[in-house]
Order: structure tokens, then sequence, then C-alpha cells
């Protein structure tokens, strides 16, 4: 770390620490409707990521820069303060922005919303070695990068930071300061007064005005600009384009799998499975390959997720077993089994030990405890009691054209192939239904519903000519 050039001592050293997050960037690099910020890593936007670093640093209050209508507000926490950027373009022009949020007392850390994966304790450092070296502002720098378009960090004959020279473009960049490996991670701290000021002063270059146009001014005031290297390159890696968006996705998502691998889960291709941010998984699951666990899936103890299934914000109990399956808001309770090749779509909830099989769909349905839908079946907006068995290929018809109705089907029903149930219908505890019905009306409790034509079987048939008549026959 270079010391700063004098003392910076005439501000007060508030120990709240207000973090602003620049969220406004054009990102006309990311090719997107969507504004860069909220392009997820691993499900989660990447703004989220840097707010919560901020928290976790110990951020008293979080200001994040947003554009006016660009929808990157309403995702946020409550808690996190409003700024917009109305004017101007450059980070320069965001930050100035959250000018009257943040005020002139104290110092303001800065974070920038496209770096998701810096790290916690690397914000704290910065914030502490600011605080200690009384230093008018403090940045992160690494060398461990590719610089390409990163701003570099031109040092003075004593050390300090002179100036950062940006390479976003890079006409006009003379040779030897391209050379420079050590790059602006785009994490700072600032003395909120001088900040405002400084930034008062610095040009618009490239329609522009960059942030970094600060520190010069700083310097020409004769206030210290201090620096801390880091090695942590996860913590410098921003994402200005989608092939920066990868190379850090990927990074986050081997931590991830790394994290519940720790806590006790067994990823069998590691390299082929995707896991979400949010996603929680207990002790001695499971994962097989080309599984991927998305949103707010919950995953207990003891499951056999995968190979080839995709959850995405369900609940799985423990000791569950699903093979190539795919499920969507569904719960499951202990010790049901799914697959392989099952669909469990919004409002399935699925009861202990029950199983749904092999080509099977459940919709906003409750399968009952141990109750069995092994084969070939869609079963939607119905009620299935506890142990009851369906047989293969049965359907509800729950959409008369205009509203869905329910199926209710009891306690231990044994249901015939091929059964239909016309919506709303309801079939009693212990009833049954006879192959190939097209139940239309309540069976009682303890009855079989049948419902199809008898059969006719024609004799001889097999013995006719091809003008239908039987071979047989005396002929006139
Ligand atoms: C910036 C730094 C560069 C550093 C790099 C690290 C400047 C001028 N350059 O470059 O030194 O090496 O980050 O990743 O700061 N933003 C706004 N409003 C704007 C423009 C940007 O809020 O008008 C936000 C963006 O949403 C983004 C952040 O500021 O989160 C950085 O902006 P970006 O345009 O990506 O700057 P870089 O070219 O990456
Ligand atoms: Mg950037």
């Amino acid at each position: 770390m270079s010391g700063p050039a004098k003392e910076y001592p005439a501000r007060s050293m508030s120990e709240r620490l207000t973090v602003l997050v620049m969220a406004a960037g054009r990102g006309t690099r990311m090719c997107s409707s969507l504004p860069k910020v909220l392009h997820p890593v691993c499900g989660k936007p990447m703004v989220e990521w840097v707010i919560e670093a901020a928290r976790a640093a110990g951020a008293d209050d979080v200001v994040c820069i947003v554009r006016p209508g660009d929808g990157v507000a309403e995702g946020l926490p409550g808690s996190v303060t409003i700024a917009e950027q109305r004017v101007g373009e450059g980070t320069g022009a965001a930050v100035l922005s959250a000018r009257e949020a943040v005020g002139d007392e104290g110092e303001v850390v800065v974070l920038s919303g496209d770096v998701p994966l810096q790290s916690p304790e690397l914000i704290a450092d910065l914030v502490s070695a600011h605080r200690s070296q009384r230093a008018a502002a403090t940045l992160l720098t690494t060398e461990g990068l590719d610089p390409s378009g990163y701003g570099r960090i031109v040092r003075a004959a004593d050390g300090s930071v002179q100036q950062i020279v940006e390479t976003k473009h890079i006409d006009g960049v003379p040779a030897e300061q391209l050379a420079i490996r050590e790059i602006n991670i785009g994490t700072y701290a600032f003395a909120a007064a001088e900040l405002w000021t400084a930034l008062d002063e610095v040009d618009t270059e490239h329609g522009e005005v960059y942030l970094t146009g600060a520190l010069p001014v700083l310097k020409r005031r004769g206030l210290p600009v201090s620096s801390h290297l880091t090695d942590d390159i996860r913590s410098a890696m921003g994402v200005n384009d989608r092939a920066a968006l990868m190379e850090v996705e990927s990074i986050a998502q081997h931590q991830i799998l790394i994290a519940h691998a720790r806590n006790g889960v067994t990823f069998r291709a590691p390299a082929s499975v995707v896991v979400e941010a949010g996603v929680t998984i207990g002790e001695d699951t499971t994962v097989g390959a080309a599984t991927t666990l998305r949103g707010a899936t919950a995953i207990g103890n003891g499951c056999t997720i995968g190979p080839a299934t995709t959850i995405t914000d369900s609940q799985l109990a423990d000791d569950i077993s699903v093979p190539h399956s795919f499920l969507v808001e569904a719960r499951v309770e202990q010790g049901a089994s799914l697959g392989p090749f099952a669909y469990l779509r919004p409002g399935a909830h699925v009861g202990p030990g029950a199983k749904i099989g092999t080509f099977v769909e459940v919709k906003n349905a409750e399968i009952g405890a141990g109750a069995k839908v092994p084969h070939l079946s869609y079963i939607g907006d119905a009620d299935i009691g506890e142990s009851a068995n369906i047989g293969a290929g049965n359907i509800t018809a729950n959409y008369d054209g205009r509203h869905k109705h329910r199926t209710t089907i009891g306690t231990g029903v044994r249901t015939g192939v091929d059964t239909a149930f016309v919506a709303p219908v309801d079939i009693g505890d212990g009833a049954y239904t006879g192959a190939g019905s097209v139940i239309t009306e309540d069976v009682p409790e303890g009855a079989l519903g049948m419902a199809r034509s008898k059969q006719t079987n024609i004799e001889g048939f097999a013995d006719r000519d091809d003008r239908g008549n039987r071979k047989d026959e005396e002929r006139d």
C-alpha cells in the first residue's frame, strides 16, 4: 500500500458507513434490453451481490444510483435508498447524483454495481485503511487480471497514485500506460465533502464524467490519495459484456458448489451442474449430472436429485428421489419418489411416501401420503387421497373451455387404466373405476364407477373377404 502524501486532518471521522452503489450505467456492451446490473449471476442480479457485500462489510446506509424508470430500484430491498442519475453520463455523474442523499459529513464508500464478487472483507479492509491513513481517497487495485479495458493506475515518482487512465477507449493512450498491469477495481473510499467539490471540476471525456477524474483533482489540492493492492481477483472482476459475465458466473458457480460440498452434498458431475445462489441443500444429498437447481429451491437431507433434473422454486423434504424430472413451484414431502420423467407444475404437493412416476404431469394438486400415480397421467386441479392408486394413463379433464374444476379422489381409491375424470367430480373413499371409463358423475364410497360401452365381438371377422362378406356365406 502506498502511503498518503500528507495527513488529511480537517474532517470528522464518522464511524457511520455510507456505501454508494453505482448501478445506472447504460451497459451498452451487454447488447441487452435488460439493465446491465440486473443481469443475474447464478440467479441473483449483479447489483444484489454488491448490495449484500456492502451490508456484510458493515454498511449502515446503502444508496443505490439508478436511472429513472430503468426498473433497477423495483427489485431492491426497501432498506436501500435510491438516488436517480438524471443528468450526465459516467461514473462521476452517477456519484454526483447521490450528493444530497449522502451530504458532506464523513466518508463515503463507492462500489461498482457491475463488480459482483467483491468480498465484504476487502471492502472492510479498504475502509479501515482509509480511516487509519486519514486519506481523502483510497482505492482498491490489483495486478492479477488481464488489464484490458480497465482503468490503469499511473503512479508518481514517490509511488503514490497519480491518476487513473481509462482504457475502454485506447486511442491516444500511450504504450507505456497500456503496459501497466495494475488496475482500478472500482471500489473506493472518499471524504464526502472533498469528493463532491472535486467532481465539480472534472471535465467530460468521451461524453462521460469519470469518477476516476476526481483523483488528480484531489492530488492537485494536496490531499492524500491512497491505494490498497489486493491479489483477490474474484473481487476485482468487472462485468462489461456477456463474456465477462460468463467468467464471473463460472467462478461464482464453483464457489456455490464448493460451499454445498463442504456442508455435506455430493456432486457426481459438478461441471454439468447449475445451482443458483438462493438454493439450500441438506446433508447426504447427492446431485447427479446435468441437474439445475434454481431460485428459492430448498432440498432436504438424504435426497437423490438428478441426473438430468431441473428444479425451480420448489421445496423438497428429506429422502426424496427424483431422476430425470422437471419441477416448478412444487412441494414434496419426505420419502416421496418422482420420475423418471415427472413434470411437477406450480401447486403440486406430493405427500410423504407418495410416488409420481414416469411421464406424469401434476399441477395444482394434493397427492396424499403413500398415493401412487405411476404412469402416463395428467393430474391437474385435483385432490388425491392417502394410499390411492391411480392406474396408468389417467387424465383429469379439469378445463371445460371456460373454467377450471377440481377432481377429488378419496382415500384408498383404485382407478382403472385410462380413466378420464370430467371435473368437477368426486370419487368416494375406497371406490374403484373401470378401465377406460369417462367418469362424469360422482362415484360413491366403495362403489365401482364404470362408464364405457359394452364390448361386442364379431365372430369370424377375420374370415371376411375384401368386400366385407364372409367367405363361407352362400351367395346368389
Ligand atoms: C470503471 C472505472 C475503471 C475500473 C472499472 C472496474 C471509471 C471511469 N472507470 O470502468 O477505472 O477499472 O470500472 O470495473 O469509473 N455507472 C452509472 N452511471 C453511469 C455510468 C456507469 O451508474 O453513467 C455504473 C455502472 O452501472 C457500473 C459502474 O458504474 O456499475 C461502472 O461503470 P462502467 O461503465 O462499467 O465503467 P468501466 O468502463 O467498467
Ligand atoms: Mg464496468
